[in-house]
């Protein structure tokens, strides 16, 4: 069996650069064209609910091989959260990376009294997490997205209700 450390921090400005490597290498430039991208655009994600995560290499040096973000929407005059990206390096993918990245941004969330959180992303991996489909309709997005992959997760039981119509950039 091989055993690694993984030490998992709040996102630091030092850490940009990196973030945006691995965001373009999972991505590609259509990353920008993103529904998601839209909502974010130009917004600051939250400094304490965005984090990283950090492996040594075979020379012992830390490097950053994964990233999950949060950042403040609304949807109707509602605020939320949505999350993405969340990336990890492709050759530390299958070691839970992406969990302990998830399980951090969402236990901080709760913690911080938020309510509801949304992504753009395959149902499939973010069922794990609690995150259902969007009943059809019910919030829009500033592009184009498969309404299947529109998913939420109540961090309040019930907070859905309170949230419907056009998610957009919280000014
Ligand atoms: C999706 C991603 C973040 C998962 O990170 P990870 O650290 O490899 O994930 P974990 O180790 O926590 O989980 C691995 C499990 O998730 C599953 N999984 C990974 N991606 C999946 C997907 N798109 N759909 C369904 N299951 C998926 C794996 O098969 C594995 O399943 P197992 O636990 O039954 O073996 C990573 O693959 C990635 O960066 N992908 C490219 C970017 C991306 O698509 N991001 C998500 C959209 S914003």
């Amino acid at each position: 069996m091989t055993y690694f450390t993984l030490r998992i921090r709040a996102e630091a400005p030092e850490d940009f650069a990196s973030v945006e490597q691995l965001g373009a290498e999972a991505f590609g430039p259509g990353r920008f064209a993103r529904a998601a991208f839209r909502l974010r655009e130009g917004v600051a994600h939250e400094a304490g609910l965005s984090f990283v995560a950090l492996m040594k290499n075979g020379s012992g040096v830390e490097e950053l091989v994964g990233s999950v973000r949060l950042t403040r929407i609304l949807i109707g005059c509602r605020p939320a959260l949505v999350l993405g990206p969340l990336v990890v390096a492709r050759s530390r993918k299958n070691l839970g990376i992406g969990r302990e990245l998830m399980n951090r941004a969402l236990h901080a969330a709760r913690e911080q009294g938020h309510r509801l959180v949304i992504l753009v992303g395959d149902q499939p991996y973010y069922a794990r997490f609690g995150f259902r489909p969007v009943p059809a309709g019910r919030i829009t997005l500033p592009g184009p997205a498969d309404p299947a992959r529109i998913l939420y997760l109540e961090l309040e039981p019930g907070a859905l209700v309170d949230h419907a119509g056009a998610a957009r950039k919280h000014a």
